[in-house]
């Protein structure tokens, strides 16, 4: 029989016109369900959503995303479970909205989890609709945006639930260092629900909104005995500050929407890509006077390295992260000559910007990520070295500064570094010296590179001569001099070509953006290998 007898008859005019009203009462069941899928637990349960301070999950997209941007996936998407009466509560969608919009024109993927329905919690299907998105950015080379508000999981699914749990943690693992992940903490976070954003590369939190814990209070005071609060136990400065979990807090949700766009602009959508570069807004050959002041008479007093970063950068813009954790090192964003870069600075404001284990974790996280995603990391260095005392050695900093030295070590993205003052001991080595593979290192005439501090090194050097000495001080301050004349100078470490050159501070800004056109096309590889054993 050929094949075009299969095809239907031609329709009648009768047939056309009642076709018609069935398309017609068609799309009228399809926008009914999708009004249905649109309002989520209800308006009780928005309301109650809004007396909290909260958005609903469509609220908080529209304000991530570009205007009219985004395309829902899986609105019709409903559970499988029957037992503990939810044969007979089937919402449309599940308790998460997802699919794709744009930030600034560039696709992102993204999911929202509805707290209004059945608490956000993750069902089996639920999670399903995140894999969805998850394998799309994955597969498509876009960044994933979650923002989480959820009850954990699904109490009434059980181990379905958990293995959707697992399903996404794998996911966030296989995406890490291929596409961009966010988390936006948006609610409670409990359990399971805490280590997909904690597997994610960056953490969103809202002050009063946002809770992360492994357990909550309730439960720790059953195993503990110990009484906090949901504030001090998991809230969003704990994360910011101690645990060094969150890497950005805010004060309201919108706020922390914008920020994530902000961040976003400065990060390529997959590891492939470039990051976005703008056309340079400020001039590049711009010289600050001020930098030739800033920098205190003598070593002992500090000074903001933030006002250096400011006077250097793009239109003094610095996008900070972390800025509340480990305030020793400062990590972040900024541009040169319109080009994204990571910024990794010592900060003799705080501790006189010495190397300690939470500076060393965060500072390594963060060059990992910029290295992943093709971003040059520019080093300001002014460092005493790593800090002394029982509580660090016994709290690992062997360990953890090995992470530091293991992340600028095998970074192969341009790294450029100046020495602004002290670069003393192994923190000289570790802070992207030319050693580990820098560029391009420059140092300022101020620059001062030595195994360790004048006074400490003569109070070595000459124990024997100083303790005989009729009057010590000064044999120290002698002694000390005719160091700090030898050692502490950029000059030594010129003369073997660690360092390219000594600059002019005035000039740092052109002299970074002029290394950085040269570093465009830069090819480095690390040996082959399945992964390397980072100190963990
Ligand atoms: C099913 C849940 C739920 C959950 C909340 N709901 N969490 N339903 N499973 N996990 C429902 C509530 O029954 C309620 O339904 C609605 O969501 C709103 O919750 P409320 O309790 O009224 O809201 P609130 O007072 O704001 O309290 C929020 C909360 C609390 C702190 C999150 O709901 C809570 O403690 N939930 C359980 C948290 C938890 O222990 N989750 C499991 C974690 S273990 P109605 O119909 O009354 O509005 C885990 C294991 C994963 O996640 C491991 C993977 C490795």
């Amino acid at each position: 029989m050929p094949a075009f007898a299969s095809l239907p008859p031609r329709l009648t005019t009768n047939d056309y016109f009642s076709s018609m009203t069935d398309i017609r009462k068609r799309l009228e069941d399809l926008h009914h369900r999708q009004a249905q899928s649109e309002v989520g637990g209800g308006p009780v349960r928005v309301a109650a959503q809004h007396k909290k301070g909260k958005l609903t999950a469509r609220e908080r997209l529209d304000l991530l995303l570009d205007p009219g941007s985004f395309t829902e996936l899986d609105r019709f998407v409903t559970h499988r479970a029957t037992d503990f009466g939810m044969a007979a509560n089937q919402p449309l969608g599940d308790g998460v909205v997802s699919g794709w919009g744009r930030i600034d024109g560039r696709t992102v993927y993204v999911f929202s989890q509805d707290f209004t329905v059945i608490g956000g919690s993750l069902s089996e299907t639920n999670a399903a609709k995140i894999c969805k998105v998850m394998d799309l950015a994955v597969r498509n080379g876009a960044p994933l945006i979650g923002l989480n508000d959820s009850g954990g999981a699904r109490i009434q699914e059980g181990v379905a639930s958990l293995g959707g749990y697992a399903d996404i943690f794998l996911r966030n693992t296989l995406a890490s260092g291929v596409v961009p992940q966010i988390s936006a903490v948006l609610g409670p976070c409990a359990g399971g629900a805490v280590y997909s954003p904690a597997l994610t590369d960056f953490v969103f939190m809202v002050r009063g909104v946002s809770y992360m814990y492994v357990t909550g209070p309730d439960v720790v005071k059953t195993v503990t005995h110990e009484k906090v609060s949901h504030d001090d136990l998991g809230g969003a400065d704990v994360h910011a500050e101690t645990s060094g979990v969150a890497h950005f807090v805010h004060a309201s949700e919108p706020e922390c929407l914008m920020a994530i766009r902000t961040l976003m602009s400065y990060l390529p959508s997959n590891n492939v890509d470039e990051p976005p570069a703008l056309p340079p807004s400020d001039p590049i050959d711009r010289r600050e006077e001020r930098l030739l002041t800033l920098m205190p008479d003598t070593a002992a007093k500090p000074y903001d390295m933030h006002e250096v970063l400011h006077l250097v950068v793009d239109d003094g813009t610095f996008f900070e992260t972390m800025p509340a954790f480990a305030g020793n090192i400062l990590t972040g964003f900024a541009r040169f000559g319109g080009r994204p870069v990571g910024i990794v600075a010592n900060q003799p404001a705080v501790l006189a910007g010495v190397l300690d284990i939470s500076a060393s974790v965060k500072a390594a996280r963060f060059i990992r990520f910029c290295d992943a995603f093709n971003i040059p990391i520019v080093s300001f260095v002014d460092v005493p070295g790593f800090l002394p005392g029982v509580a660090q050695e016994h709290g690992g900093i062997i360990r953890h500064g090995a992470k530091l030295l293991y992340a600028y070590c095998e970074a192969t993205v341009p790294k450029l570094t100046v020495i602004t003052r002290k670069a003393y001991g192994g923190a000289y080595d570790v802070m992207s010296s030319k050693h580990i593979r820098g560029d391009v290192n420059l140092a300022w005439p101020s620059a001062e590179i030595a195994v360790m501090g004048a006074k400490g090194a003569v109070e070595i050097l000459y124990k024997e001569e100083i303790s005989k000495a009729k009057d010590p001080a000064a044999a120290i301050a002698g002694k000390t001099a005719e160091y700090e004349e030898l050692f502490a100078t950029p000059y030594l470490a010129a003369a073997r070509g660690y360092i390219d050159d000594v600059i002019d501070p005035r000039d740092t800004r052109l002299r970074l953006i002029d290394a950085l056109q040269t570093l465009t096309t830069k090819r480095d590889r690390n040996p082959p290998k399945k992964h390397g054993c980072i100190p963990l």
